[in-house]
């Protein structure tokens, strides 16, 4: 089976500050790398280096060299749904990153947003019912394209980040895996402790898979009447950055090839953990045999 990945291809700025830059202030920054990022990009490169077989279809500024397709081609993606858009800059990210590891991030979307109907369509025609399809909310007319995925059968697995007004009309009853932080559970369901989040949910989601990830708390999963719960993996931050795509595209490569609920939320877990303990978003996260290194290790101690 093979999973689509439709989402966000961004440039990420990542600059070194000592605290989040305040209204009216200016700051000096002590370093700057840039990195590809976006959140569909980054849960592409998480599917693959967690064993699954993966499309990413998205966009890219009419500009962009052959470097990005390059990239994601070495990592085993395939990309014949990722079209330049003529008139159009790549979307890019402006992060500030703390000591501490918390970033800060400002987006600006380009081609990211300017994805036609036509363009979902040629894309979707891929896919085959039954078929995984992993959206994330940095693309525009995000609804039509969740429409369009359930319409021809494919299982939709959303991730709504980031947080904008437009999620609260989603039809999440049709999906599949919903994938989601505690601030993007508050906003959906005006709740605001996580089990309250987490049951209110379900009821929009009746048929669906919920992972509600709680940072240094880890993780609940609720599925029609079962409920679990996954304890976090504590490390040491260095950038927070691209840790939910990592969870994200490690727990449904996971559920995808058959792996229980339990075992794909500690696999995601663990390459969660390990990609906050490295810089980037895309380049921090790990391959799967670094996964399952780290948590025999971690087993051990
Ligand atoms: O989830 C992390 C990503 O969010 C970054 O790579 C940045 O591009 C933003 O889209």
């Amino acid at each position: 089976m093979r999973i689509w990945c439709f989402g966000s291809i961004n440039h990420d700025y990542v600059y070194a500050v000592d605290h989040m830059v305040l209204p009216g202030e200016t700051i000096l920054s002590s370093r700057r790398q840039v990195f590809l990022g976006g959140k569909g990009l980054n849960q592409a490169i998480a599917l693959a280096r967690a064993g699954a077989k993966v499309s990413l279809a998205g966009a890219l500024g009419e500009e962009e060299d052959e470097s990005v397709l390059a990239f994601l081609a070495s990592e085993g993606i395939e990309t014949k749904g990722v079209e330049k858009i003529p008139g159009t800059l790549t979307g890019h990210a402006i992060i500030q990153l703390d000591a501490s590891g918390q970033n800060s991030i400002l987006l600006y979307p380009g081609a990211n947003h300017a994805i036609s109907k036509a363009h979902r369509q040629r894309a979707l025609a891929q896919g085959r019912p039954g078929d995984f399809l992993v959206l994330q909310n940095e693309l525009n007319d995000l609804e039509e394209l969740l429409e369009e995925g359930f319409r021809r059968g494919l299982r939709v697995c959303l991730n709504p980040s980031p947080v904008t007004s437009s999620l609260e009309a989603l039809p999440l009853e049709r999906l599949a895996y919903l994938i989601l932080n505690e601030a993007e559970g508050a906003h959906l369901t005006k709740k605001q402790e996580p089990q309250e989040i987490l049951e209110a949910l379900a009821g929009r989601c009746p048929n669906g898979h919920i992972v509600l990830t709680l940072g240094e708390r880890g993780a609940l999963y609720a599925h029609q009447k079962e409920r679990l719960s996954q304890g976090a993996v504590s490390v040491q931050a260095v950038d927070t950055t691209g840790a939910g795509d990592t969870f994200t595209g490690y727990f449904l490569a996971a559920v995808s090839r058959g792996d229980c609920v339990p075992e794909a939320l500690k696999q995601s877990a663990h390459a969660a953990a390990l990609a906050v303990m490295r810089p980037g978003a895309a380049r921090s996260i790990p391959r799967a045999a670094e996964v399952d290194a780290f948590f025999t290790e971690q087993r051990r101690r």
